[in-house]
């Protein structure tokens, strides 16, 4: 065949392949000419790795490292004096001043407090929440959320009531994943507030 007449001929081949084409999905891998960014060498999660020592894809963090929004004051993260001896004895006057002062501290602190607290310590913090009594009624005697009227919580320091919602006690399961930490230091504003409000137990 004439040359010319053949590559005319493979042209319009091309192009109706093209025409048939349009508008209908085709399972095969599109035709790229340079497979850089589908071939590129990495590793999986989990992978194991020929690179370190240890085997390990996923590295660990480098020690210091912290998350960008992390609380670093230990006072404020966790109640706790800065060398580690024992709790703090009042709020963080930052965390007061974070929320706009006291009273908005304390509303948002009843608001958290009836979500969080209410259901076992009820809403005077006498200990005698729904939970209990469903509890006592079904013969578990072991779980007792104590009253907050007695001397040894109305004494205790903030930063330790501030650790019981954080860590959780016994049987009180921990919140410090599930409630921020100003709303966590708001709730013992809340608690120190139902202290104040009811009269000391056996006081009556
Ligand atoms: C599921 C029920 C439950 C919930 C919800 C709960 N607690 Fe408790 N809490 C308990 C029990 C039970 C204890 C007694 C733990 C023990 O045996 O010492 C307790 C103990 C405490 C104590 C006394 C700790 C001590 O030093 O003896 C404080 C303070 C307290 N809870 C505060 C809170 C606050 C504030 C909240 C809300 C953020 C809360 N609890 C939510 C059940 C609960």
């Amino acid at each position: 065949m004439n040359p010319r007449v053949r590559v005319s001929l493979s042209a319009s081949f091309f192009a109706l392949a093209a025409i048939g084409c349009r508008g209908q999905t085709s399972k095969e891998t599109p035709i790229f000419g340079i497979r850089n960014m589908y071939d590129q060498p990495k590793y999986l999660v989990q992978e194991e790795s020929a690179f370190f020592a240890d085997h390990r894809t996923m590295r660990p963090l480098v020690d210091g490292v912290v998350a960008r929004d992390e609380e670093l004051d230990l006072r404020i993260a966790q109640g706790r004096l800065e060398d580690q001896t024992g709790y703090v004895l009042e709020i963080p006057k930052e965390v007061v001043a974070r929320m706009g002062g006291m009273d908005p501290m304390l509303a948002r602190g009843k608001a958290r407090y009836g979500i969080y607290c209410q259901p076992c310590h009820d809403a005077t913090g006498a200990g005698q929440g729904l939970v209990k009594k469903r509890a006592v009624a079904s013969g578990a005697t072991a779980f007792v959320p104590p009253t907050f009227h007695q001397d040894r919580l109305r004494h205790a320091p903030d930063g330790q009531i501030f650790a019981t919602i954080t860590n959780g006690k016994s049987n009180m399961p921990p919140y410090g994943n599930q409630i921020p930490i100003s709303d966590r230091w708001a709730i013992v504003a809340y608690v120190r507030a139902l202290q104040i409000a009811q009269p000391k137990e056996g006081a009556q």
